[in-house]
């Protein structure tokens, strides 16, 4: 399955593809995961984007569309992908779709997690990331069992730059600028699958499995 993930910054994309991607057996493809190794790496991508992860813009274009056409050209991908994150304007969906095209294929879903907007500020103010395998938690809703710890390999958990109360209410906003108005693109091309974010972890992963005509339990 060529799967998409779109949601607001905290909607909980990176949390329901570790499930979707595992129960599917797609390569999970998350930008903002890229660009954060490759600032972690120092790489020249890294330097590039590091000014726009941390002021919560978008990474230009014509960083992100190669970036992505080069990870879904790996063999891993020809079977399916799950992409959380990309698209995130209507030319990088644009450019998807013709790259696809050009290969005579499509997207199977896009599947859309929404959440109302104060949920999402207390969601990303409190997450926790593991500073050496990058999983996620939440003090309140997603706890690990230990406080500090990360449960799968015992990392110490740090918040992460762009998740401070100000640059959060920048990327909401350019989120409503730039990205919600795909909901509308990938609605009329019939590919969009609502999703209310706002329940439980589990139930919004059921949810999504239904919307794509599977029983997950
Ligand atoms: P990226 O890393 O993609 O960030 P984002 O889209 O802002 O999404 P997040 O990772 O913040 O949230 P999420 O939806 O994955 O939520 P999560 O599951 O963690 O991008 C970062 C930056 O990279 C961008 O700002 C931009 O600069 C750049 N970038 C990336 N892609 C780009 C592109 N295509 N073009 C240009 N630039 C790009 O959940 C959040 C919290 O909520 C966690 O604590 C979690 O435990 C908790 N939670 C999750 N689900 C639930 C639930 N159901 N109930 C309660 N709590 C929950």
């Amino acid at each position: 399955m060529r799967l998409v993930l779109l949601g607001p910054p905290g909607a909980g994309k990176g949390t329901q593809a570790l499930s979707i991607s595992e129960r599917l057996g797609v390569p999970h493809i998350s930008t903002g995961d890229m660009f954060r190794q490759a600032i972690k790496a120092g790489t020249p991508l890294g330097r590039q984007a590091q000014e726009y992860l941390q002021g919560g813009g978008l990474v230009p274009d014509s960083v992100t569309i190669g970036l992505v056409e080069e990870r879904l050209s790996q063999p891993d991908c020809q079977g399916g992908f799950l992409l959380d994150g990309f698209p995130r304007t209507v030319a990088q969906a644009e450019a998807l779709d013709a790259w696809l095209a050009s290969r005579g294929e499509g997207l199977d879903a896009v599947i859309d997690i929404e959440v109302p907007e104060a949920e999402l500020l207390e969601r990303l103010t409190g997450r926790r990331v593991c500073r050496q395998c990058g999983a996620t938690y939440h003090g309140q809703y997603n706890p690990p069992a230990v406080a500090g710890k990360c449960d799968a390999c015992g990392g110490e958990l740090i918040q992460r730059e762009d998740d401070t109360a100000a640059t959060v209410g920048k990327r909401l906003e350019v989120y409503r600028a730039q990205t919600a108005p795909l909901v509308d693109y990938y609605r009329q091309r019939g590919l969009l699958r609502e999703i209310d974010g706002s329940q439980a972890i589990e139930r919004v992963t059921r949810a999504i499995g239904a919307s794509l005509g599977r029983e997950w339990r």
